[in-house]
């Protein structure tokens, strides 16, 4: 249970003791979303996050699925993000984050997990990213989109300047986000300088929207969020736009929160 919960214009905010029952949480919310849907025979459109936020999430996922309570074959899933250029066998690609987290786990079928190329050709990069977005739609739109939010408030790569009606694009990465990198790849200068992002707009068309972040770092940002108008220089702000946002926060994250 949380240990609160704040509805606020749009978004309903929980705050749990420590992130591992906020991912708990959040699991349990997509469970309960494919278990409803497969019982109809409908398929489940997953938008997914990468990096530490939703670790613990698709643990759990892996969880329920090895006790049976979760099968993954008709969910479809889209990622928000790769780098730019990058090899999906690279360590540190996106594509090997996911296969490791989740998708070599479960039962999902490999047709039905979609995440941006790192390895399409720089002419065929504007084709292959509206195309993206068509699939989204094709697939009927996704239904629960995870989000991380990062330190300079960006969602997905849309970084500080991006716009509220950015589609899929090829973006360059922040130097905050690049140093946050960094402690991944080695040092800075492995890290790409370029990334292929969902943008803002492909973003809020998904029908639910579950953002999440731990720990004293995100303090800031997340009292940002709550304080500050809509602006470009921190794409979370447009997150307020949205009807339907879930902010799942543990302590630490919410310590700069000036809640009743
Ligand atoms: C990852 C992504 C990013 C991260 C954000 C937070 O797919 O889109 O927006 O969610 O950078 O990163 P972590 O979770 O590592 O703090």
């Amino acid at each position: 249970m949380p240990v609160k919960l704040i509805e606020q214009k749009n978004v309903t905010l929980k705050i749990f003791d420590d992130r591992q029952e906020g991912c708990e949480y959040v699991a349990g919310q997509i469970q309960k979303l494919i278990t409803e849907h497969n019982r109809l025979y409908k398929s489940t459109v997953l938008g997914l996050a990468t990096g530490n936020t939703p670790k613990g999430v698709y643990k759990k996922l892996v969880e329920y699925h090895q006790r049976q309570q979760l099968s993954f074959n008709r969910v479809v899933t889209f990622n928000l993000d790769e780098y730019y250029p990058i090899s999906a066998y690279h360590d540190r690609s996106y594509h090997t984050y996911m296969e490791h987290n989740l998708f070599n786990k479960v039962d999902v079928h490999p047709h039905h997990t979609f995440i941006p190329d790192g390895e399409v050709p720089e002419e065929e990069l504007a084709t292959y990213c509206e195309n993206y977005d068509h699939q989204i739609n094709h697939f009927g739109g996704v239904d629960i989109q995870l989000l991380g939010v990062g330190v300079n408030g960006h969602i997905g790569f849309n970084e500080p300047g991006s716009k509220i009606s950015s589609t899929t694009r090829r973006v360059f990465l922040d130097e905050q986000t690049r140093h946050d990198a960094a402690p991944y790849f080695g040092e800075i200068d492995q890290v790409p300088r370029q990334a292929i992002s969902m943008g803002v707009h492909t973003i809020l068309k998904a029908r639910k929207i579950i953002c999440m972040a731990w720990g004293a770092k995100k303090a800031t940002t997340v009292k940002e969020f709550f304080e500050d108008e809509i602006t470009v220089q921190r794409p979370v702000s447009y997150l307020h736009t949205h009807p339907n946002v879930h902010l799942v926060l543990d302590k630490e994250a919410a310590s700069q929160l000036e809640l009743d």
